[in-house]
């Protein structure tokens, strides 16, 4: 037996325990553990039952992501599967910790399944771009029907043990000793004669065919909008279709046709991409050198749009947070922004009142920084202004205890000029929530000149508790996020002013697959903004920086976007889309005419080529510069603050798909334009010179 997967004998029990750290994925010595133990259990005359279990955190968590892409070896999951449902003797599979993807087929292919209480298993391939590809499909809605399948295989939601009993998936939730409780089992499974009960023989799931068909086009018409663009979901839903027309080997056998199609795909490349990027982002050197400090409590100063969501994000995780405002008409004002947002939950169905209350009895609001003096951690959200960032932190430093992690959740401006008019700018980090604060995963956490490893490591344990996706930046104008947003939003600006309508840029953008364009993020975020920005930086222009003026003359006109009715687009009366802004083009013709630019056509390939190098050219400065620690980082900001399409990977995985080579070319042609601001990044020449890639630095890293 492989050290993988031990046997035991346990009286008439042969016990398959599987041990392959940290979530005993299904890599090759396990499949041969399994299959191997599956013989000989077979052929041992002490045992009359196979009882399949894993020791450590949980039942293996899927096939492992590693060898995707690698060539298969054998014997292949679906072999190994089909063994085990193959073997003479009745097998159980005992479930805890998370059974997910090929651990749950396993489960499928014993015949007989117990779990502990905690136990979660699902169906998740397809946040990787995949389908359950070891009878996944075909099994369950044998067991369970359609819709139960559905949900599971294209929501990639697990679910607990309780529901997986009710739909028939798992036979008998344990007690607190599943070892225990599973040799039990076993010993009744003997003592009744029980008989192999293989899940692709049973039909129970197949019994209510009106419903079986209505799941399935329901289930076509949400994914159409959800899942727009991907490749993976559509197949899921064939399969299911499948499962529901065929005999099973049939079945099994286009399910296994659509999973190779799908391990074929650049959206398999970008999503696992996208899951190991999320994982490695924790990554730091200050995290591998302290740990974090304690994280009981919480301050936030200002009540505004971003003060209130971070507090609803600390309240919903269970930590107590003092709200600090001016005076007490803010601190009414403040109160009422977080109450707002429990308020529309409420309304909505999706919060009880009591929770509300339990979550508000986490709140404290106060006018006073001594109401801070208890507080673990402070995060200042007032004006981007930086007088009062540095007037806000100078009492601070009066005030606050000993140890206290003090940051701001500036969007600009340089975290050392807040920290160095304190006297403990060790203390001193930046935290950049994302609004809503409450529902954007991302969260940079900004590191200046000298903070003290363990602030920094506690910015990361913030995130966590959170449930936030952190991203190490180093401290420079825009960090990470904004400082790449702003280099593609000014290549749209560009591109627009030389031709594009916005709209097309809109479209080809929406189709690449973002949620929305990005004009229409400049409505929804408000173009008074930019504009303030781009006033707030005029002084310091670079004179080769070309300028367009297009949406400085809009905003002069009132044209500040979603909150005046009218922006890039307007907004009729009660419309969230919004329709084109006749003014717009107006204004820009008028510029072209007062530029001398003659208009050209884009297609939205010339348009994305260009947005994309833009991305990806910052993308590369960021790096060279060290204000990210590696490619990968960019691509979690991008996903996760940005809207870049998951099934893409994020802009530096994207490059390295298009070839780097590619993207430098279209850069030296876009550079005979405007040689300034398409002038490529010296680590993307090197790289390519090289022959490297960004995931060879990723590796590095
Ligand atoms: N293969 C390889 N490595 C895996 C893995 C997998 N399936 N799942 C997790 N890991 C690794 C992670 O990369 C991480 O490695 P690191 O410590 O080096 O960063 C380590 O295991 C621990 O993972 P997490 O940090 O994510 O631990 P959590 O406790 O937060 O979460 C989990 C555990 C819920 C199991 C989560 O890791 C997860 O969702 N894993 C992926 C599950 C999945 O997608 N399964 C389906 C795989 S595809 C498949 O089965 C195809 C089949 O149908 C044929
Ligand atoms: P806001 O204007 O909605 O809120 C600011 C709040 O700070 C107001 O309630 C004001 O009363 C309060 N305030 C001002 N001075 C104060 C002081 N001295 N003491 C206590 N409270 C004070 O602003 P918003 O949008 O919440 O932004 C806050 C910070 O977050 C800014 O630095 C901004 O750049 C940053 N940010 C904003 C994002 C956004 O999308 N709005 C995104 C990420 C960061």
């Amino acid at each position: 037996m492989s050290e993988a997967v031990s046997y035991e004998n346990h009286g008439p029990i042969a016990i398959l325990s599987i041990n392959n750290p940290p979530v005993n994925a299904l890599g090759l010595a396990v499949r041969q553990g399994l299959k191997a133990g599956i013989e000989r259990a077979e052929s041992d005359n002490h045992a009359l039952v196979v009882l399949i279990i894993a020791s450590g955190r949980t039942f293996p968590a899927g096939a492992d992501i590693r060898e995707f892409g690698k060539p298969p070896v054998n014997p292949s999951l679906p072999d190994v599967v089909r063994r085990i449902e193959a073997c003479s003797k009745p097998v159980i599979a005992a479930l805890h910790g998370t059974a997910l993807g090929g651990g749950f087929e396993v489960a499928l292919a014993a015949h007989y399944r117990i779990a502990d209480k905690t136990a979660r298993i699902g169906l998740p391939e397809v946040n990787l771009g995949i389908l359950p590809g070891a009878g996944g499909t075909q099994r369950t809605t044998r067991i369970a029907g359609a819709k139960a399948t559905l949900d599971l295989a294209t929501g990639g939601k697990p679910i607990g043990a309780d529901k997986a009993k009710a739909l028939g998936l798992i036979d008998v939730i344990s007690g607190d000793d599943l070892k225990d409780a599973a040799i039990a089992y076993a010993h009744e499974l003997i003592a009744s004669n029980a008989a192999p009960r293989p899940s692709g023989a049973r039909s129970e799931g197949l019994l209510n065919a009106a419903e079986n068909t209505k799941a399935i086009n329901d289930t076509a018409g949400i994914i159409a909008k959800r899942a727009r663009g991907q490749f993976a979901p559509f197949r899921i839903v064939e399969c299911v279709d499948a499962a529901l027309t065929l005999p099973i080997e049939d079945g099994l056998a286009f399910e296994r046709e659509q999973f190779l199609k799908c391990m074929e795909t650049p959206q398999r490349q970008g999503m696992i991409h996208a899951f190991f990027a999320e994982r490695s982002c924790t990554k730091t050197p200050e995290a591998s050198r302290a740990a974090p400090r304690p994280l009981n409590q919480i301050a936030v100063i200002g009540g505004g749009t971003m003060g209130a969501g971070i507090t609803v994000a600390a309240l919903n995780a269970g930590l107590p947070v003092v709200m600090v405002e001016r005076d007490t008409e803010s601190i009414a004002r403040g109160q009422a922004n977080v109450e707002k947002v429990y308020d529309a939950m409420v309304k909505k169905g999706r919060m009880d009142a009591a929770t509300k209350a339990k979550r508000m009895a986490l709140y404290t609001p106060a006018t006073d920084y001594a109401a801070m003096s208890d507080s673990d951690l402070i995060i200042e959200a007032v004006f981007e202004n930086i007088e009062v960032k540095q007037d806000v932190f100078r009492q601070l430093d009066q005030t606050a205890k000993p140890g206290a992690v003090l940051a701001t959740n500036t969007s600009y401006l340089d975290v050392d000029a807040i920290a160095n008019v304190t006297s403990r700018p060790q203390d001193v980090i930046g935290l950049h929530f994302f609004s809503p604060a409450n529902i954007m995963k991302l969260l940079e956490i900004v590191v200046p000149s000298n903070p003290a490893d363990d602030a920094v490591a506690t910015g990361f344990a913030l995130a966590k508790k959170l449930k936030k996706t952190p991203v190490r930046a180093a401290n420079h104008d825009g960090f990470i996020g904004n400082r790449i947003y702003k280099a593609y939003g000014l290549c749209a600006t560009y591109m627009m002013e030389d031709g594009a309508s916005p709209y097309a840029i809109d479209k080809a953008i929406y189709d690449f697959g973002y949620p929305i364009g990005i004009f229409q993020v400049h409505d929804l975020a408000g173009m008074d903004i930019s504009w303030a920005n781009r006033k707030r930086l005029a002084a310091n222009r670079n004179p080769a920086e070309r300028y367009s003026a297009v949406q400085d003359k809009l905003c002069e006109a009132g044209h500040f976007g979603q909150k005046t009715g009218r922006g890039m687009y307007v907004y009729p009366e009660g419309m969230r889309m919004g329709e084109e802004n006749p003014d717009v083009l107006q204004v820009i013709s008028e510029e072209q005419a007062r530029l001398g630019i003659s208009p050209r056509d884009f297609t939205a390939d010339d348009i994305m080529r260009r947005y994309m190098a833009a991305m990806v050219n910052e993308g590369a400065k960021v790096l060279q510069e060290g204000v990210a620690l590696r490619p990968s980082d960019i691509d979690v900001v991008a996903l996760y603050g940005y809207g870049f399409p998951r099934y893409r990977g994020g802009p530096m995985k994207y490059a390295d798909m298009y070839g780097l080579d590619n993207l430098l070319a279209d850069l030296r042609e876009f550079e005979a334009e405007d040689a300034h601001f398409w002038k490529p990044a010296q680590l993307l020449v090197d790289l390519v010179a090289n022959g490297r890639s960004f995931e060879d630095l990723n590796k590095d890293s």
